[in-house]
């Protein structure tokens, strides 16, 4: 385990390499124990000059075996090894040498799952960010690229399958005399420079199905998906929406794939969701496997966009990579941004946009908000591990949409294009990356920039004039951004806001602006006050702003709930729509949580409970998007909305009220949707069908609100032929119901059914997780100990232990301080063995200061607890501390 060094990595510090890799062979012989790793480099100095200075490399947990320099071992006194480092102060005095380094390793005992480890009996790498300096000794830094060949050796019997990066050269048994040695090899070469944490092996034993794909300009290339025996019917869909995905690429950005073969390995212990290795994806299985009986629409939607955002890396990420770590979201903001166009094209653009607003304000507004914020180019890490976050990610991707925004589709277009080119091969900078759009549309984007180098969500307040007797509407805008942990003064930002002025008969008004600051339909926010006029305006029209969430901000709007009822009937932009909607949802559940906490009883406006039914049954809006409509602000969000002394318990309270109030007026109408949307033929996972799935499900949760209503819920679940049906009829009961009769025997059944499944008993890890109420921290400490859970496996760990943390509120944050002990003990057991794992859910603390004096105080006591720990990993002291902070 690395333990924290106290270093800290700073953006300024950035020096290229002194010494280059251009190649490197590797040979593994693969053990569980004891696997051999041969390691020869060709070293070469970047000034073409004999070397000057010592020779450093990267290490972690290391054991050195020998070390040759030009087929000379290097004797003790020229070299230091230690598990974190090998410095060779005696070099050639030539520009290039060959470099021989042997390393052991037990990818058994590997359970941080970094560098090489084992997953039932498979053996597989994970080198990002730094994982590959777990294997051997390099220059582990992305910027140093290298054209890798690599040996496999292993037991033909046991591990039968060995694949790496690029092409197959050769493969057979391993001669040993006479004599069978039992053991075989493959050697593969990938032609492509890469850094070292796009490497990747695999060796084991597993099924497949394979496919093929034709490139644009013709060429094959073989597609492999390996999974468990006996699973690989349930990689089609995976198989599927890759070729969609080459497809996709190829016709929308230009990009063709560049090797003869293209592999996805599925393992079942794996920290993230997937990885990128060149040409040799390696996938948590959770988004690779599904059938119906297994697998949700949700699971669905999430493995096609998964597979697709793994696959669009080959360009934004593998072929231009990131100069340093700071640059993370160079590739991950972009290839977010291009996973999310590509599923609004595969689905419903409107359905797909709202559904990653509402994940973007889940997750990333909180973090900007809290202790953890930090800009999507960050400039300081202590662990770069814990900066693979939803900021890098997800804000990362708005801010690409927002570039698109400004420059407009075309001007976008070019200036990828431009990318692609210029950078082609290169280590890349976000310098770079604004540079194309700044040459290709002749743009100043300097104080857009901002967006990349700034943390916190900016907040914008809107309020709008209609003078009838000039015929004028004016707009008044202004921006603000608080200050985040590490930067008190903030510049102003370039918030590109889409809007339209809608008339009483629904459509936009074609309004003249007067001076500048509007381009189309976009306003450009730039200072910090901006009046903008629009003449010839004889009607009063009502403003939709910041349409399909043009910018990531938080926006205030003067607007009566008339005008807002308005919206969300008419508006043609069907995100604004939703927005309208959520947005009376949200000043309805922030006054009942008032009422609540003041000891009264919430009331709410007819005209709002009206409009959610005829919502529901508007046959216009496709199923899918009138479920999104149905469904209410979460805790989380609703908590966010009322800022500080968060009461938790009153927060749920509140909600199950609106919901309450919202299935009782509406009863017999949503029981006749319910009814229409019960499918007919076979079993799709298409957004169609998945549409329907979910409105119904919607419908499902607010028909079985009242008290002893279980009896709907409890027949859905024993008559579904899907999983989606299936386990939402299981939360219904076990969230609305729990305790009764029918919800314990749902959760026994289901138990039962899938017992064998891992991936179906973390959906029944989950919805007992969130149950809600302190009885939870019980039950959870229980399912602890259930024979399906194990501490060494993420997925286990996230669908229980994190879950509870992240969407538990009530339970999470039990008065008594309860689950927070738990949680901090289950950190703390995890970390152990995952210090990354162990970290991230520890995030889930983030939010602690918003809480009511008391659950503030037992949250410190849980913080302060695990920061007292000696030896605490880098990544969890990481996270602890700034969370104290
Ligand atoms: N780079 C992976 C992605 O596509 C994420 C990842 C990071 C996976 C670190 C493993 C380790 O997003
Ligand atoms: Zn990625």
């Amino acid at each position: 385990m690395r333990v924290d060094t106290g270093q800290v990595f700073k953006l300024e510090d950035y020096r290229p390499s002194e010494f280059l890799i251009p190649e490197t062979k590797l040979t593994f012989n693969l053990h569980p124990t004891k696997t051999l790793v041969q390691a020869e480099l060709t070293i070469r100095t970047r000034s073409g000059q004999p070397p000057n200075a010592a020779l450093v490399l990267d290490g972690d947990e290391l054991e050195l075996r020998s070390l040759a320099i030009n087929g000379k071992v290097l004797d003790a006194a020229s070299y230091t090894a230690t598990p974190d480092r090998l410095t060779i102060n005696e070099l050639p005095q030539a520009d290039t040498f060959t470099l021989v380094i042997e390393t052991e390793i037990a990818p058994e005992h590997n359970k941080a799952l970094s560098g090489l480890y084992r997953s039932s009996g498979n053996y597989t790498t994970q080198c990002e960010a730094e994982g590959f300096r777990r294997i051997t000794y390099f220059l582990d830094r992305p910027d140093v690229l290298s054209v890798y060949t690599v040996r496999l050796e292993a037991d033909s019997k046991e591990t039968p399958l060995l694949l790496s990066n690029g092409n197959l050269v050769e493969r057979g048994p391993v001669e040993s005399g006479a004599l069978d040695s039992g053991r075989h090899y493959a050697v593969w070469h990938d032609p492509f420079p890469k850094p070292s944490y796009l490497f990747a092996l695999v060796g084991g034993d597993l099924g497949s199905i394979k496919d093929s794909f034709t490139t644009v300009s013709g060429r094959e290339v073989e597609l492999g998906i390996y999974v468990e025996h006996g699973k690989e019917e349930r990689a089609a869909y995976a198989m599927d929406a890759l070729k969609r995905s080459m497809r996709w690429d190829e016709e929308v950005f230009g990009r063709e794939y560049d090797l003869d073969v293209f592999n996805i390995v599925a393992v079942s212990d794996f920290n993230m969701g997937a990885m990128e290795n060149k040409g040799l994806n390696i996938f948590n299985d959770k988004y690779v496997l599904a059938d119906e009986a297994t697998a949700t629409d949700a699971d669905y939607a999430g493995i096609e966009a998964v597979i697709a955002h793994e696959y669009f890396h080959n360009w934004t990420g593998n072929r231009i990579t990131c100069r340093d770590w700071f640059q993370l979201c160079l590739k991950e903001g972009l290839t977010v941004f291009r996973d999310h166009e590509f599923s609004a094209d595969q689905r419903s653009r409107a359905v797909k946009r709202i559904a990653e607003v509402r994940g973007l304000r889940a997750q990333q507004f909180p973090e900007d908000q809290g202790p953890l914020a930090h800009p999507v180019r960050p400039r300081r890490y202590r662990e770069i591990n814990n900066f693979y976050t939803s900021t890098v990610y997800e804000k990362g991707s708005e801010v690409v949409r927002m570039i698109r925004t400004i420059l407009g589709a075309e001007d976008f277009r070019r200036s990828m294009d431009l990318y692609f080119e210029r950078h082609d091969g290169d280590a890349a900078t976000i310098e770079d990356f604004l540079r194309v759009f700044e040459e290709v549309s002749g743009r100043d984007l300097s104080q857009f920039a901002l967006w990349y180098h700034q943390a916190g969500t900016p907040s914008v307040q809107v309020a709008m004039r209609h003078d009838a007797d000039k015929r004028e509407v004016t707009l008044h805008l202004e921006q603000a951004l608080a200050p985040t942990p590490t930067e008190s003064r903030k510049r102003l930002m370039h918030i590109p806001l889409q809007f339209g002025l809608v008339g009483q008969d629904g459509r936009d008004i074609a309004a003249k602006p007067a001076g500048d600051g509007v381009e189309g339909d976009v306003i450009h926010l730039r200072k910090r006050h901006q009046t903008i006029r629009f003449t010839d305006v004889s009607e009063r029209p009502v403003l939709s702003i910041n349409r399909g969430f043009s910018a990531p901000i938080m926006l205030a709007m003067e607007q009566t709930a008339e005008d807002r009822i308005f919206l969300a009937r008419h508006d043609s932009d069907l995100f604004a729509r939703w927005q309208a909607l959520t947005t009376l949802y949200t000043q309805a559940l922030t006054q009942a949580y008032r009422t609540i906490r003041g000891g009264g009883t919430p009331e709410f406006e007819p005209a709002l409970l009206a409009l959610v039914g005829d919502t529901a049954g508007n046959e216009a809006l496709e199923p899918a998007y009138r479920a999104l409509a149905l469904s209410l602000p979460g805790e989380g969000d609703i908590a966010r909305e009322i800022g500080q002394t968060i009461d938790p318990d009153a927060i749920l309270q509140a909600r199950n009220a609106l919901v309450l109030a919202i299935g009782s007026a509406n009863a017999d109408g949503f029981a006749a949707i319910y009814d229409e949307m019960a499918a007919s033929g076979p079993f799709s996972p298409d957004a169609a069908n998945a549409g329907r799935r979910s409105l119904r499900n919607v419908l499902l949760d607010y028909l079985s609100a009242p008290a002893g209503d279980v009896k709907r819920a409890a027949s859905q679940y024993e008559s579904a032929t899907n999983m989606t049906d299936r386990a939402a009829a299981l939360a219904v009961l076990a969230h609305r119901q729990s305790g009764s009769p029918e919800a314990v025997a749902a959760l026994a059944d289901f138990e039962s059914r899938f017992r064998a499944e891992p991936l179906v008993i973390d959906k029944w890890f989950q919805i007992q997780a969130t149950v809600p109420g302190t009885a939870t921290v019980d039950t959870v400490r229980e399912l602890m100990r259930h024979s399906g859970f194990s501490i060494d496996n993420p997925n286990r760990v996230r669908s229980l232990v994190g879950t509870f943390a992240a969407a538990n509120q009530t339970a999470f944050h039990a008065a008594d301080g309860s689950g927070y002990k738990l949680f901090a003990d289950a950190v703390l057991e995890v970390e152990r063995r995952n210090p990354q794992v162990a970290a991230r859910i520890a995030t889930s603390f983030r939010s602690w200061r918003s809480l009511e004096p008391g659950r503030q105080d037992k949250a410190r006591q849980a913080l302060v607890a695990i920061s007292q720990h000696k030896d605490l990993s880098s990544d969890l002291r990481d996270i602890v501390e700034r969370t104290l902070a």
